[in-house]
C-alpha cells in the first residue's frame, strides 16, 4: 500500500470557492491534454469536475479510448489508475490525486499468495484451471492471470467472463473440455456470478490465502468447479438479511437493488443485482413514484436520491457505508495535482512496470473484447 504525505498546509487553508475556481482554471489551461475520470463512489464536489464518470468497466473502456490526452487524472482508487495506465498509450501519464486511495479488497490478494495458491491448485485440480481476477486487484495479480491464460472481469461483466472461462478459454485447450475457475479476490462476486449462471453452492470452495494450501484438501479442489478466493469489500459486506427484512416490513413497495459484492444471501433476497452502472440505469429508467432501497456505497446512493427526488431512493442499511479510501480523493488533492500539471510537473504518477504491464494488458484486453453493450445483471 502506498502512502500519501500530507499536503503542504496552504492547500488545506484554501476555501471551497478558491479550490473550485483554481481547478476550473487549471482544467482550462490544460485543455485537451487533460482528461479527468471519476468513479461513481467519489464525493460530489470532486465528481463535478470529472469529464467522464463510470463504473470500473466503463472507466477502463474510457481510459483506453483517451488517445488525445497526455494526462489522465483518475478520481478513484489505485487499482483503477493502474488499469488506466495498462490500457492507455505509452505517451500518457496517469495520476492518482491521493496515493493512499487503495482498495482493501485488492490488498487481500498478494501476488506471492496467488503464485503459492497456483502451485497447489494446478496439481490438485485434475483438470485445467482458468484464473479470473476482478479488476479490483493489483496489476501484478492481473499479470499472473494473463500469464495463465485467464482474464480480468468487473461487476458489469463477471457472468460473461466466467462463462468464457468455464468453456475452454485456453487457446491451446480443447474447447469441449471444461475448466475449473480460480476467482479472486472477491468471494462474493465470484459466488453470486457463478450461481447466477446456474451453478450450485456445492460446486464452490473457499480458498483462504492465510492458511496452508488455502485450508483445502486436494480432494475438495478436485470435486469443486469454482475456487473462490477469501476476499471481500468491507463496504458491501455490511449489508445483511436483517436490513432486507426491515425494508420488506415497511408499508412501502421498496425494490431492493444491490451490488454483487454483497453477500450471496442478500443478493438472493434482493429484487435486482448489478454493478453501479446497472443500478444507475435501473433507477434512471424506473417510473416516478417508485421506491428503491440500494445496497452500495453511500455517495452513489445519495447522488441518485438527489438526482431523482421523485423516485424515493434510500440506502438499504441504517449505518453509513463509505468507501473510506475513495473518500480520500478530495478537492485539495485534485487542486494540488492539477496545479502541478499546469506548471509542467507530474506528481503522483501511477506507472506499472513493463513486464507486469504486458501480461496484465493481455488479461484486461481479453475482458474488454467480451464487452457487453449493457451492464449484465448478476441474478
Ligand atoms: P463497479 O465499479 O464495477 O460497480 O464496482 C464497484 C466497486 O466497488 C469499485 O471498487
Ligand atoms: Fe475497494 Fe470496496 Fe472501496 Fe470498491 S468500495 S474500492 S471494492 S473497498
Amino acid at each position: 500500500m502506498l502512502l500519501q504525505p500530507p499536503l503542504p498546509s496552504q492547500y488545506n487553508m484554501l476555501s471551497t470557492d478558491e479550490l473550485r475556481a483554481g481547478i476550473r482554471e487549471f482544467k482550462t489551461r490544460l485543455g485537451k491534454r487533460l482528461v479527468i475520470l471519476g468513479h461513481h463512489y467519489v464525493r460530489d464536489d470532486v465528481i463535478e469536475f470529472a469529464d467522464f464518470t463510470g463504473d470500473s468497466l466503463k472507466l477502463a473502456q474510457l481510459a483506453a479510448e483517451q488517445t488525445e490526452a497526455d494526462y489522465i487524472v483518475f478520481c478513484g482508487v489505485h487499482f483503477m489508475a493502474e488499469s488506466a495506465d495498462i490500457v492507455g498509450s505509452d505517451s500518457q501519464q496517469v495520476i492518482l490525486p491521493d496515493l493512499s486511495a487503495g482498495c482493501s479488497m485488492a490488498d487481500m490478494a498478494h501476488i506471492d499468495q496467488a503464485e503459492e495458491a497456483w502451485l497447489f491448485l494446478a496439481e490438485a485440480a485434475g483438470m485445467p484451471i482458468t484464473p479470473v481476477t476482478y479488476v479490483n486487484s493489483a496489476a501484478a495479480v492481473k499479470a499472473f492471470v494473463g500469464r495463465h491464460d485467464g482474464a480480468c472481469c468487473t461487476s458489469s461483466n463477471a457472468k460473461l467472463v466466467l462463462d468464457w472461462a468455464l468453456h475452454g478459454a485456453k487457446p491451446s485447450g480443447d474447447p469441449q473440455a471444461g475448466h475449473k475457475v480460480l476467482f479472486l479476490p472477491d468471494q462474493h462476486l465470484g459466488r453470486n456470478s457463478a450461481h447466477a449462471l446456474g451453478w450450485p453452492l456445492e460446486s464452490m470452495v473457499l480458498y483462504d490465502p492465510k492458511q496452508p494450501r488455502g485450508g483445502l484438501r486436494p480432494e475438495q479442489v478436485r470435486d469443486a468447479r469454482f475456487i473462490l478466493w477469501q476476499g471481500h469489500c468491507f463496504v458491501h459486506q455490511l449489508f445483511n438479511l436483517e436490513q432486507v427484512a426491515a425494508i420488506r416490513a415497511l408499508d412501502v413497495p421498496y425494490q431492493v437493488i444491490v451490488h454483487p459484492e454483497c453477500p450471496w444471501e442478500v443478493c438472493q433476497q434482493a429484487d435486482m443485482v448489478g454493478s453501479t452502472e446497472y443500478i444507475i440505469k435501473a433507477i434512471r429508467e424506473a417510473p416516478e413514484d417508485s421506491y428503491w432501497a440500494v445496497g452500495t456505497e453511500i455517495h452513489l446512493v445519495q447522488r441518485l436520491a438527489a438526482t431523482y427526488p421523485r423516485k424515493h431512493v434510500r440506502l438499504l442499511a441504517d449505518t453509513q457505508c463509505i468507501c473510506t479510501t475513495m473518500f480520500r480523493i478530495d478537492l485539495p488533492h485534485l487542486y494540488w495535482v492539477l496545479e502541478q500539471l499546469a506548471a509542467g510537473t507530474v506528481v503522483n504518477r501511477i506507472a506499472v512496470e513493463d513486464e507486469t504491464k504486458r501480461w496484465s494488458r493481455i488479461a484486461l484486453d481479453r475482458m474488454l473484447k467480451l464487452r457487453p453493450d449493457q451492464p449484465v445483471s448478476v441474478k
